[in-house]
């Protein structure tokens, strides 16, 4: 990356910074997927070379485990870590009760199942992902390629009874074909504007053949840290009730920002 980090990109490194102080030595930590959790994977690989930070990580993806091995992080699968004492992950909205849109990357359904084997989540996201209601979003579904266009109509058939004020289903494309998560599965992003019942509808979208997982992330995360462009991370902890902020000096020549392929 060359030039000045932009406001966004500072305000996710300084999230994804705070919330590397929170692992410590021996953890299993699942490491997310997408821009903001790379500057967390980033950070403990320096954390792990300069510190000799001790953690097993447990990728969402394979651009995760590619990114966290070539940073010097040990990388093992869920199964060989079975539970892990600490998911961070970065998400594409979240709300006051923190329930999380999540899969802009593609990568919900790993996502997912490493939160779940986790004693914490904690949420890595710049301010602009805050929302008074899910929604603006598009939620992404992971569906199987057989027959997805029958699966896209009975999700659109099942959104009429559902609250929200959107109803359109759309294929995510990668160039001319469409987009293949990790599972080799095909993700339908749902244009709902606002979703009034989160858990109803991650419940109910479940339950239709052909859908895998959905990205609402419901009471699955414990806390928040939230970056803002000027340096200064704001921890919300929503089961202790707490707010803490704090500030982040970033020196743009340090290593973390050279070479940085994602
Ligand atoms: C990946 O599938 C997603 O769930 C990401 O966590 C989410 O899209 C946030 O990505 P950014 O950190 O790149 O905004």
């Amino acid at each position: 990356m060359s030039g000045e980090l932009s406001p966004i990109d500072k305000a996710k490194f300084v999230a994804a910074r705070r919330a590397a102080d929170m692992v410590e030595d021996g953890m299993r930590v699942g490491l997310g997927t997408g821009s903001t959790a790379a500057w967390l994977v980033r950070c403990l690989g320096e954390m792990v070379r300069e510190d000799g930070l001790k953690i097993i990580g447990v990728p969402t993806s394979t651009r995760t485990a590619e990114l966290a091995r070539e940073v010097g992080i040990a990388v093992m699968s869920l199964d060989e870590a079975k539970w892990l004492d600490l998911t961070i992950d970065g998400a594409d909205e979240f709300d006051g009760e923190l329930n999380l849109i999540k899969g802009g990357g593609g990568a919900l359904l790993q996502e997912k199942i490493v939160a779940s084997a986790s004693d914490q989540m904690v949420v890595i996201a710049d301010k602009a992902k805050e929302v008074e209601s899910l929604g603006a979003f598009p939620l992404p579904i992971e569906v199987i390629p057989f027959g997805w266009q029958t699966t896209q109509s009975l999700v659109e058939e099942t959104l009429i009874s559902m609250d929200v004020l959107g109803r359109t289903a759309t294929l995510r494309m990668d160039g001319s074909g469409p987009y293949i998560t990790d599972e080799g599965n095909h993700i339908l992003d749902l244009h709902l504007t606002r979703i009034g019942n989160p858990r109803q509808l991650a419940l109910v979208i479940n339950q239709i053949p052909g859908v895998v997982e959905n990205g609402l992330f419901v009471d699955m995360c414990d806390t928040v840290v939230i970056g803002y462009g000027d340096g200064k991370v704001e921890v919300r902890d929503i089961n202790e009730g707490t707010i803490e902020t704090d500030r982040i000096d970033f020196v743009e020549s340090d290593n973390l920002f050279k070479d940085l392929s994602d």
